[in-house]
């Protein structure tokens, strides 16, 4: 079993200013101990295994020195000073133990232990209670005050949040749930109210948790000492007996977590404070929103059925692979091998992700793999690729707390990344300043304690022109870092992107009729951004899902080269990274054009070394990308697809054309947990298997790559690997592992970039950051160090080319979609968890004067329509949107957001321009045309996934 043990060293590392900090040394009851300048005595006692007793400390948080159980005496000092809150000196003398400070500890745990249920041994948390721990280790049985004094043992206990309770009566006031909310969370949400003995925890104004503006982050229950604060599954089903330790399945922070465990079953998910990504904090998702994987709603058996007419029929899973091999096998043989093809699925493993792209390039022959980055993050590999050499972010996470200031364009973080939004909320509470371009007052505009410097609420579609605008003042008032473009960039790129952005029309005022933003606004913001020590830019499918997203990420590149913010902590360009595994669908290869790590299959040395390891002939062109297979099963020329973890009816632009494309295939493979969106156009199901439920890799937005562990076998008997090797073999193409440690070592020796990752390698070290190689043998935290990847950072043009999707008068407002934070991409996890409470359709947020223009009100049925469609929402009336552009999100099929989008494209990789469409809202009082088609088809559709129990042959 894979160690989880944390010791808790009571408070943080102290935070030292340089590399190498300076050291002290003490003595620890007679024990010689040399820790970091800044350390409390708490913490360097536990360094040499002496616990000192503590409640209201932990090392997540900063110390608080209110309990008083973790008195110590100190040589030549008077008093009792609280190790927590007491910071070491050189050649101090610490006594932690003697008769006295027992007698003092013993005291402070019958205070608390009188105002609190007298039941520790039916307590659900015996075994897992600081306090109890804390009274056995000082020696309590019994409290002398326990009787007749005040308590409050009759209060209620909060029910209201769907995941953990708070019952006052277990409540000891240390303080640590406040803290956690304050200095992890950031959220603010919790206080003490009441001084002295009237002390309590509130949420927001006294409210119910639910009711509170707490995010349910789970922080304060982590943090907890008793069990005030507890998981309702804990209270439930008890603590846990075993722990496995795995990775967030959800968004690409890549949070590790350990799975808890009772007699098999998963208790709760704790974020784990030796994680790299997360440091022990979480979010609702990762850490709550895992019920979805015993849903009822989940399929087990395989099923196969001849038309989407037709019920299905239960197989087992050699006929269901046969089936499937067989089909592919005729649609070849009558149409041509090109007929058929894959998609891979940024929600699966690295392992899973590299075998479904070696399945259609070795057994079915040729390029036609595909993945769901395709329409995320597809730009962000091509532009990075471009302009500095490499596919992927140039930071790990923790270099945000070197940054001075931050950029944020077109993302979210506080809905879609929460954990790293959280952690960047930290700098910006020391100091960091924020520019936020958006077109939403996004949370991080103004939250508690933080205010962005600038909000630039431009136009949605006019990215490039914004970023040009400052990178026109960024050059033509001096600020460029000349020096380090001189000796890092191309000259003759650096000379005619200059010229470029330093004409007039591309000036703040110039561009201030396209973008909407004020010109002095841009002009301080640039100058901000250029002058600081550090500054860093994070963005997010805002920018990349455009016409223009590959020359966004190239504009954000050519800026960070101009001011010199590439290549050490603190600065660089982020893409934050929406599903936990694009980063990693990417590496592996799943792109029609690429092999893993990034080579094209067009280079007959890297195509020589595939073939050479797989046994086979690969073809030279790249293959067909996901809007060509649908194209061309439109036209009867695409067939057949097998797609794995992916839901292209419900998240690809256009759903009608998603789906007309779909229902003309002759044989559509999905392997899923649920009756999908897609699954209903399919004709052979497999059942997928849920992260907890197999081995393998996920890669997060910083490169990162960090285990998926096995906490219980697959409920529909295979994981997902297997089903794909078992596919291949009865395609006739021998794939021969027997875990997927193996496919992993098999990626190491074909990708430079993976050299010697090895999953013993990541038990080691927790987690390795891409690139490892001989000359980082650990992985990279920092990319473009020295130099870029691709030598010379290179400069690109980034002419603002408006899109084609404009407003006119039918269609005068734009909309722009993203995602919320209880919700996850398509929904098919976060709908079938309690995270419903927050969230349960998705509304369209609209502008008070564009709803008042159109006699909307606050939760009116509105009717949006696009050229391409129309969907019926109710209306949410905010300012949160300019004027002029209306919002949703797209987290349920039946709100369909996604009939509305148009096939507009980015010009360079086909990344779908999800965030400018083109629409006029009005009230309407009955669902839209295909809201209720799309009703009838999903009744039938479940109702044939029922006749499988009447005409269905269950074999297993
Ligand atoms: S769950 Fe998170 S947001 Fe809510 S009160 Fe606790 S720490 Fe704050
Ligand atoms: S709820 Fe828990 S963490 Fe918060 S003050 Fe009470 S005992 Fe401490
Ligand atoms: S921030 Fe992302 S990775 Fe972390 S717990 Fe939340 S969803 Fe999971
Ligand atoms: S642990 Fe130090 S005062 Fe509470």
């Amino acid at each position: 079993m894979y160690s989880v043990d944390h010791v808790d060293a009571g408070t943080p590392a102290p935070v030292t200013p340089s590399p190498s900090p300076q050291f002290v040394t003490l003595e620890i009851d007679g024990v010689t101990v040399t820790v970091p300048e800044g350390t409390s005595i708490m913490r360097a006692a536990s360094r040499v295994g002496n616990q000192i007793p503590k409640l209201c400390a932990t090392d997540t948080l900063k110390a608080f020195g209110s309990c008083r159980l973790c008195l110590v005496e100190v040589e030549g000092r008077r008093g009792f000073p609280a190790s927590c809150t007491t910071v070491v000196s050189e050649g101090m003398k610490v006594r932690t133990h003697g008769d006295h400070l027992s007698r003092l500890r013993r005291n402070v745990i019958e205070l608390y232990v009188s105002d609190h249920p007298l039941d520790c041994i039916t307590c659900p948390a015996n075994g897992h209670c600081e306090l109890q721990d804390m009274a056995e280790v000082v020696g309590v049985e019994h409290s002398r005050y326990a009787f007749g004094g005040a308590d409050h043992q009759d209060a209620k206990t909060d029910e209201s949040n769907p995941y953990f309770t708070f019952d006052p009566t277990m409540c000891i006031a240390c303080s640590r749930c406040v803290r956690a909310c304050d200095e992890q969370q950031g959220t603010f949400a919790l206080t003490i109210h009441g001084r002295g003995f009237a002390s309590r925890v509130a949420a927001s104004q006294s409210q119910p948790f639910l009711e509170s503006e707490c995010v349910s982050c789970g922080a304060c229950v982590e943090a907890c000492p008793t069990l005030a604060l507890t998981e309702k599954s804990v209270l439930a089903k008890g603590t846990a007996d075993r722990a496995v330790k795995t990775t967030c399945a959800y968004c690409g922070v890549g949070c590790s977590f350990k799975a808890e465990l009772r007699n098999g079953d998963l208790i709760r998910m704790v974020p784990d404070r030796d994680g790299h990504a997360n440091h022990g904090h979480s979010c609702v998702k990762g850490r709550f929103a895992f019920g979805y994987t015993t849903h009822p709603d989940r399929i087990t058996t395989p099923m196969i059925r001849r038309s989407i007419e037709e019920p299905w029929q239960e197989v087992t899973w050699d006929e269901a692979i046969a089936h499937a091999a067989s089909e592919f096998k005729r649609l070849q043989a009558t149409y041509g091998k090109y007929a058929i093809g894959g998609i891979t699925s940024s929600r699966c493993t690295n392992e899973e992700t590299f075998l479904v792209q070696k399945l259609v390039r070795a057994a079915f022959g040729n390029n036609n793999t595909d993945t769901c980055a395709r329409v995320c993050h597809s730009p962000t590999g091509y532009g990075l690729k471009s302009t500095i050499g490499e596919s992927a972010g140039t930071q790990r996470f923790d270099s945000v707390m070197q940054a001075d200031v931050i950029i944020v364009v077109g993302a979210n973080p506080t809905d879609g990344h929460p954990v790293f939004a959280s952690q960047m909320k930290r700098r910006l509470r020391e100091g960091a300043k924020l520019i936020v371009a958006d077109p939403r007052a996004i949370g991080l505009v103004r939250s508690p304690h933080i205010e962005a410097a600038y909000h630039l609420q431009l136009r949605p579609g006019t990215n490039v022109a914004l970023f040009d605008s400052i990178s026109h003042v960024v050059v033509t008032e001096g600020l460029a870092k000349e020096d380090y473009v001189r000796e890092r960039c191309e000259p003759a790129s650096w000379e005619a992107w200059k010229a470029f952005v330093s004409e007039a029309r591309n000036s703040p005022e110039a561009m201030e009729t396209v973008t909407g933003v004020p010109a002095d606004l841009v002009r301080q913001a640039a100058r901000l951004y250029a002058t600081a020590r550090n500054g860093a830019i994070y963005y997010g499918l805002g920018v990349t899902e455009h016409s223009q997203g590959t020359t966004m990420v190239m504009a954000i590149a050519n800026l960070a080269m101009a001011t010199g913010n590439l290549g050490r902590e603190g600065v660089g360009v982020n893409p934050l990274r929406g599903q936990n595994n694009v980063q990693g669908s990417c590496d592996m290869g799943s792109f029609p054009h690429e092999f893993a790590g990034y080579r094209h299959v067009s280079d007959p040395v890297v195509r020589a070394m595939f073939e050479k390891d797989w046994g086979v002939t690969l073809e030279a062109e790249p293959g067909l990308r996901i809007p060509n297979m649908l194209e061309a099963a439109l036209d009867g020329s695409f067939k057949g697809m097998y797609i794995q973890g992916e839901d292209p009816a419900q998240s690809d632009p256009d759903t009608q054309h998603v789906t007309a494309a779909l229902a003309s295939m002759e044989c559509v493979v999905v392997q899923d947990l649920f009756l999908t969106e897609t699954a209903k156009y399919a004709h052979v199901f497999f059942p997928g298997s849920s992260f907890l439920e197999k081995d393998g890799t996920f890669t997060n937005a910083e490169r990162r790559i960090s285990r998926v562990r096995k906490i219980m076998e697959p409920r529909a008997g295979l994981a997902d690997w297997e089903v794909t090797v078992r596919l291949a073999n009865a395609m006739g193409y021998p794939m021969r592992y027997s875990h997927p440690s193996e496919v992993m070592d098999e990626i190491a020796r074909l990708t430079p970039t993976f050299k010697g990752v090895t999953f013993e390698k990541i038990d080691r070290l927790g987690s390795i950051q891409w690139p490892c190689n001989d000359a980082a043998p650990e992985g990279t935290p920092t990319m473009h160090v020295g130099q870029f990847v691709r030598g010379k950072g290179k400069f690109f043009v980034t002419e603002y080319v408006p899109t084609t999707e404009r407003t006119t008068r039918r269609y005068p407002l734009i909309l722009t979609t993203g995602r919320i934070l209880s919700q996850y991409n398509v929904g098919a996890q976060t709908r079938r968890t309690g995270n419903v409470a927050w969230a349960h359709a998705d509304v369209l947020e609209i502008h008070p004067a564009d709803a008042e223009l159109r006699g909307i009100k606050q939760g009116d049925w509105v009717g949006v329509t696009s050229r391409s469609g129309e969907i019926v929402l109710p209306a949410e009336v905010t300012e949160r949107v300019r004027p002029g552009v209306v919002y949703t999100t797209f987290h349920f099929p039946e709100s369909g957001a996604n009939v509305v989008t148009t096939e507009n494209s980015d010009w360079a990789t086909n990344c779908p321009e999800y965030k400018v469409t083109a629409v006029e809202v009005m009230q309407v009082n009955q669902p839209s045309e295909w809201q209720k088609r799309f009703r009838t088809f999903t009744d039938q559709q479940l109702d044939l996934l029922k006749a499988h129990e009447t005409v269905g042959v269950t074999r297993r």
